[in-house]
């Protein structure tokens, strides 16, 4: 079913040029997610839903701030590699992310 014009848009990024490099595909929280080669982390998440994480005291929704790698607003963990940051972190096929610490591991 198409969403009515004036429904807003669930994923928070809207692309405004075609992304041509070859697919990538990732999970984020379980979910597959399919992205473009170079594109960051934080891009291919905000292309399918509205938010990246929660704030960790108030809860809020948080999307990153300043999408360059300068705010820590966006730290996502890897199941194959130490925690990072979502928007300077280029999508690898078959990489798995998680937006809460994954059972084991510390915040
Ligand atoms: S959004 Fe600021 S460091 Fe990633």
């Amino acid at each position: 079913m198409a969403a009515a014009p004036s429904d807003p848009p669930r994923q928070r990024l809207l692309r405004v040029a075609a992304c041509t490099g070859p697919e990538v595909a990732l999970v984020v929280d379980g979910q597959a997610v399919t992205a473009r080669e170079g594109e960051s982390v934080l891009s291919a998440v905000l292309g399918v839903v509205d938010h990246l994480r929660l704030h960790e005291v108030s809860g809020e929704l948080r999307a990153g701030f300043c999408l360059m790698g300068a705010c820590q607003d966006c730290w996502v963990w890897f199941a194959d590699a130490p925690r990072g940051r979502a928007c300077t972190t280029p999508v690898r096929e078959g990489m798995q992310v998680f937006t809460r610490p994954p059972p084991g591991l510390l915040p």
